[in-house]
């Protein structure tokens, strides 16, 4: 196999099989972000193809090359749904549904990272780049560095890192800093994640920290920087400002609004259904300002997209039972024969179409109780080039950092968040317009190009700074 300068490494590959076995690319921002540099570098992109027991060989798509890793059954209900979604992703969104803490699942972990890391080391050519991807794979950039010292290793975490008091609560806690470690730049979404990750080296490891990165000691008793810092995620901003522009979506979206009885207000939320989004907490305001009489069916209907997510594993169970049940009870409630309350669709939907709902909607509802980024929120803002539409905004989402114009929000406090609400949907089209141009300079300004940019020249420096070092 020929061997790339430039490798990503991710739990999912950038593409799905379709149902007659055709490789489509997948919606992600992230294979949009680093397409032009996988084609400038000759990159490959190593990843698990979706699918349990899929042996293949790896493939050209688009100018890359994908260098699928198998996982079996088992593989998928231990590292994936176990370990990845019922032990780190809960315990990063702030303990909001209890970690299982299970060996097994770890063991089982460490054995699929291990894969990974061995499938990355025979893909990148000598002195090359790697770039690790998120929380599935955080044992990764230290298992490479061992099998192969030559390289030049970043990680990207997408999620939040919790603060110590709950990482610390992981029987493997040493180890996955360990593993983390391993990388030459560390990178967040949030100032207050690399802050976290920081603060926890030091606790378990008394290793020096300071802004230029954290010195970690070697084997040959030499120390090694490791830089960890915020690189705000983001989208391809006019990829969203050209389907908005298109007169297709733009019909589309006045359709949809009929489809729903023209309501004079359309609220919206987009989500993975997942227990960190918020959507019961957004239900449940939305719920009592019905029953308050604060709005009724005719005037206002709540759009709710949430797209099928990890179906396997019993919270995400739970979660799909309760929200369908509060939806069930508030239509039985409020709707009439022309109007329905809460639109729920428990579907995922093509770009187009999120757009086309963009624009429709007056309202834009993220509510999110821990997020890494929220990158709906950024698509909402792009999307809106009338300049018109409110976004109201978790302030536990990461985004909150960068979109201060938002309406912010604390999802726990309900009565806040209920007159936040009235307040989004009264707000006089001036205001609208001007809180809505700000969120789309600091979205168009700070895109996803200007994101893998940035985190890549980090790398490069960190990379030149290294080579001097030997040079001396
Ligand atoms: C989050 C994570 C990603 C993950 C995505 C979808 O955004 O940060 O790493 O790929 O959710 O979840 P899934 O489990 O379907 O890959």
């Amino acid at each position: 196999m020929s061997t790339a300068e430039f490798v990503v490494v991710a739990n999912r590959l950038p593409v799905d099989r379709g149902a007659d076995g055709e490789w489509n690319r997948s919606p992600g921002g992230l294979v949009a972000a680093l397409e032009p540099v996988m084609q400038r570098a000759d990159g490959a992109w190593v990843g698990w193809a979706g699918q349990p027991d899929l042996d293949i060989e790896p493939f050209e798509f688009d100018g890359m090359l994908l260098v699928p890793v198998p996982l079996s059954a088992e593989d998928i209900e231990l590292y994936y749904e176990g370990m990845s979604n019922d032990t780190f992703w809960p315990l990063y969104h702030d303990v909001i549904s209890p970690p299982r803490y299970r060996r097994v699942w770890w063991e089982a972990y460490v054995a699929v990272n291990r894969r990974f890391a061995e499938a990355a080391a025979t893909a990148v050519s000598d002195g090359g780049t790697v770039w690790v991807q998120d929380y599935q794979l955080q044992l990764v950039p230290q298992m490479l560095r061992e099998l192969r010292p030559d390289l030049t290793i970043g990680y990207f975490h997408h999620i939040p890192f919790p603060a110590y008091g709950l990482y610390s609560q992981l029987p493997w806690r040493r180890q996955v800093l360990e593993g983390l470690m391993g990388a030459d730049v560390i990178g967040f979404q949030r100032v207050a994640d690399a802050g976290n990750f920081t603060r926890s080296i030091r606790r378990l490891f008394h290793y020096e920290t300071r802004a230029s990165g954290i010195s970690v000691p070697q084997a040959d008793g030499t120390t090694r920087v490791a830089l960890a810092k915020a690189f705000p995620i983001s989208i391809d901003a006019d990829a969203y400002i050209e389907l908005a522009q298109r007169p297709d979506v733009q019909a589309r979206a006045l359709e949809i609004r009929e489809s729903l009885g023209n309501p004079k207000k359309i609220l919206l939320g987009v989500d993975r259904l997942d227990y960190t989004k918020g959507i019961r907490h957004r239900m449940k305001a939305f719920g009592e300002l019905l029953q308050d009489g604060r709005i009724n069916v005719e005037d206002v209907t709540l759009v709710q997209v949430a797209s099928p997510s990890r179906e396997r594993v019993d919270a995400y169970m739970q979660l799909r039972d309760e929200i369908e049940l509060t939806v069930g009870r508030i239509n039985g409630d409020y709707d009439t024969m022309g109007h329905t309350a809460i639109r729920y669709l428990h579907q995922g939907y093509p770009r187009e179409e999120m757009v086309a709902l963009y624009l429709a909607a007056d309202v834009m509802l993220v509510t999110a109780l821990r997020d890494g980024m929220n990158l709906v929120a950024k698509e909402y803002v792009a999307a809106r080039i009338d300049n018109r539409g409110t976004l109201v905004l978790s302030e536990f989402a990461g985004a909150a950092d960068e979109l201060g114009m938002a309406l912010r929000i604390n999802p726990h406090d309900i009565g806040a968040l209920k007159n936040t609400i009235m307040r989004a949907i009264e707000m006089p089209g001036a205001e609208q317009g001007r809180r809505m141009r700000a969120l789309r300079r600091k979205v168009i300004e700070n895109d996803v190009d200007a994101w893998s940019r940035s985190f890549l020249s980090a790398l490069a420096s960190v990379r030149s700074r290294r080579t001097d070092a030997k040079g001396t």
